[in-house]
């Protein structure tokens, strides 16, 4: 795992000298002037250990340090002052603000790495890394449009978000007209275009939350597609594989709805998926298109198991396959069955309010459920 060190100092010097030392040595260096720029680069990262000049314009080191002291999520960061010589008194004030060590100005390049090496060992010897969280992709899609996926999504969403409260996060991957956000009559300011374009790596969840995320009443999170056309085009497959990375050490449960298509960044969100749930409607044209789709599925090694295949009853014909003749010609069992219900859904998609969220207990509501269930106690990583 990279490790982190923030050194803050107003010279552009020191920033660029141990930004190079310690970039050589395999980490990764944020370099901020002041302890503003430091506090406000703290709320998206927090780094695994701080070097901080002692004299900075403004707040100054000292007082950087208690500050940084008195947050939760950087208390018990190791920080390292550098100071001039001249400033004994300096450096008691600092071990009193909770500083762990210090180096004199101007420093010894060997020592100054020493201290920082042994600081890191002893907080990894003290407290062993939290073991990192690896949230559970559930991606849903299929064949055809229309058929139902961004409403199964929207709703098994908000339905583990029922069982998991604040873990669940709904990313519409639908990318070029994604709209499950109307679903849930929410409007975004931003969206995953926004974050891809500032973050590499996971960022911490209440800055993610309030920068990038929307938060339904119900706690479901949610990430918006492109608001601009034009940005689709800029999220390929390795935007696809960034946005996961930052989102799985935060939310236990991301939720995928993606547009029917093998363009490359559905690939690989289908590919990271733990779970794919493949939404199919009983129509003989849809039921060919799955075929296809599965084979796709295949080919890229998606394993079977991770497959849950869903039929959304809808519209249901007279001469509409049934339950069997789906399985039998899929060659693939059915996980669940969703009935159609056109007095109820299209009204609460218009409504911005999705069924599940209704207080009577409806078919549909309750076939969420139990597809729900069924999708996060059979939840293991496939790979
Ligand atoms: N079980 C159902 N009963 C009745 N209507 C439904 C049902 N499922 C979906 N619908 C309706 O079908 C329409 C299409 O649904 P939805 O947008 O969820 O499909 P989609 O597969 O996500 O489409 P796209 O491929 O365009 O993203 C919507 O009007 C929705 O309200
Ligand atoms: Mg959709």
């Amino acid at each position: 795992m990279t490790r982190s060190i923030m050194v803050v100092d107003d010279d552009v010097d020191i920033l660029t000298i141990l930004t190079f030392v310690f970039e050589n040595r395999g980490y990764r260096v944020r370099k901020a002037r002041d302890a503003e720029e430091a506090l406000q680069m703290v709320a998206r990262f927090v780094p695994d250990l701080f070097i901080l000049d002692i004299s900075l314009p403004g707040i100054d080191g000292i007082e950087l340090c208690r500050r940084l002291r008195a947050q939760a999520r950087t208390r018990s960061v190791p920080i390292i002052f550098v100071t001039a010589r001249d400033q004994p008194e300096s450096i008691v004030q600092g071990f009193e603000a909770g500083g762990d060590d210090y180096v004199v100005k101007p420093f010894n390049m060997q020592e100054l790495v020493a201290r920082v090496e042994n600081l890191l060992r002893r907080v990894r010897e003290v407290a062993p890394p939290k073991e990192e969280r690896e949230g559970r992709v559930i991606a849903i899609t299929g064949a055809r449009g229309g058929i139902g996926k961004t409403t199964l999504a929207v709703n098994l969403a908000l339905c583990l978000t029922r069982m998991w409260a604040d873990e669940v996060v709904l990313v519409d991957a639908s990318l070029e007209f994604g709209r499950a956000a109307v679903l849930l009559d929410l409007q975004n300011a931003r969206d995953m275009q926004a974050l891809l374009q500032e973050a590499t790596e996971a960022l911490e969840r209440d800055y993610l939350e309030e920068t990038y995320l929307s938060v339904h009443p119900s706690g479901l999170r949610f990430l918006a597609s492109p608001l601009s056309p034009a940005d689709v085009e800029a999220i390929g497959p390795e935007e696809m594989e960034r946005l996961i990375r930052i989102l799985r050490p935060v939310y236990g449960y991301i939720v995928c709805d993606l547009a029917p298509s093998l363009r490359e960044p559905y690939r690989t969100l289908l590919r990271l998926a733990d779970r794919v749930v493949v939404v199919v409607t009983p129509e003989v044209a849809a039921l060919v298109a799955t075929q296809s789709l599965l084979q796709a599925l295949s080919m890229m090694e998606v394993p079977s198991e991770s497959i849950l295949l869903v039929l959304n009853n809808f519209p249901a014909a007279e001469n509409s396959p049934a339950r069997k003749e789906i399985e039998t010609f899929l060659g693939f069992p059915l996980a669940s069955v969703i009935p159609g219900d056109l007095a109820r859904i299209p009204s609460a998609a218009n409504a911005g309010r999705p069924p599940i969220l209704e207080p009577e207990e409806s078919d549909f509501s309750q076939a969420i459920i139990e597809t729900t269930y069924y999708l996060s106690t059979n939840l293991r990583r496939a790979h």
